[in-house]
């Protein structure tokens, strides 16, 4: 595994036991998920489902509880299997989990070989790989009109951070992924909110960083005693996050944009 991606999956293995007490916003954000597949999905049967990045199996095990599906494939690059063994007791529906680089679709497509999905989702994961590859290549695990469904962050996600450390991931904007999927997608749904988190003091805020797994962001980043002095007297210890959502349908052949390169 690249030295990257295992320094991500370390974060998130040491944060597995602090995890659920500590991602608030991230279930704010499957809550918001869950909404707008009701919104947009008006079966209750979802087929085929994969979810890339889906931690604790937490999404999995509400979305059960709302819809039913033929097939659950769950994959994360930490080893989450104990907490589905834990979730498969409680819901009706047999849900698979792959511990894998979630990027890496030739390992995910081996283990439903020539399976199409009907949809694909992703909560609070999608900012961790490289999106401006990776997104217009799940079309090709999805059928025609499935869709793909996910939450991120977006750029002024822990701005306060960025302003005072220089830390941050690449985030993109909703115009970005307009234009990422314009060629195999049609957007249904997206839009963005801003989460202000206060904190008792600077310290408290950096726990919860490493508590929910975001360690890896800080490589290289020693925190002192003026750098804390400095966050409290400038952000007032509060860090923003800055969800964004997107629901998108594949386009079936006919209604690809007439210029697009897959089109030709
Ligand atoms: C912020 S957590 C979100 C977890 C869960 N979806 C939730 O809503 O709480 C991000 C998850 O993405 C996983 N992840 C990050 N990059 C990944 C990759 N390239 N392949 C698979 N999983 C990845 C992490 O291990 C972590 O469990």
């Amino acid at each position: 595994m690249q030295a990257q991606k295992e320094r991500i999956r370390q974060g998130f293995q040491r944060a597995k036991p602090t995890y659920a007490q500590n991602a608030k916003v991230q279930q704010t954000m499957q809550q918001k998920l869950l909404a707008i597949l009701r919104k947009h999905c008006k079966t209750r049967n979802l087929g085929n489902i994969l979810e890339l990045g889906c931690g604790n199996g937490l999404l999995a095990r509400n979305l059960a509880l709302s819809f039913e599906f033929e097939s659950y494939l769950a994959v994360d690059l930490v080893d989450f299997s104990n907490d589905f063994i834990k979730i498969q007791k409680d819901i009706p529906h047999k849900i698979d989990f792959l511990q894998a680089d979630f990027e890496d679709l030739a390992q995910i497509s081996n283990k439903n070989p020539n399976l199409q999905y009907d949809l694909i989702l992703s909560n609070a994961s999608m900012q961790w790989v490289n999106q401006r590859g990776f997104l217009p290549q799940l079309s090709v695990l999805l059928r025609p009109n499935g869709i793909l469904a996910f939450s991120t962050f977006g750029a002024e996600n822990y701005q306060e951070l960025r302003a005072s450390c220089g830390i941050g991931l690449e985030y993109l904007e909703p115009k970005d992924y307009a234009e990422i999927l314009q060629s195999d997608f049609k957007i249904l749904e997206s839009f963005e909110a801003r989460i202000p988190l206060h904190f008792s003091n600077t310290l408290a805020l950096f726990r919860h960083l490493r508590d929910t797994g975001v360690n890896s962001l800080q490589q290289g980043f020693r925190l002192n005693k003026k750098f804390l002095t400095d966050y409290a007297t400038r952000f007032h210890n509060v860090l923003t996050y800055h969800p964004i959502y997107l629901l998108a349908q594949k386009r079936s052949l006919e209604s690809k944009p007439k210029d697009s390169p897959s089109n030709s």
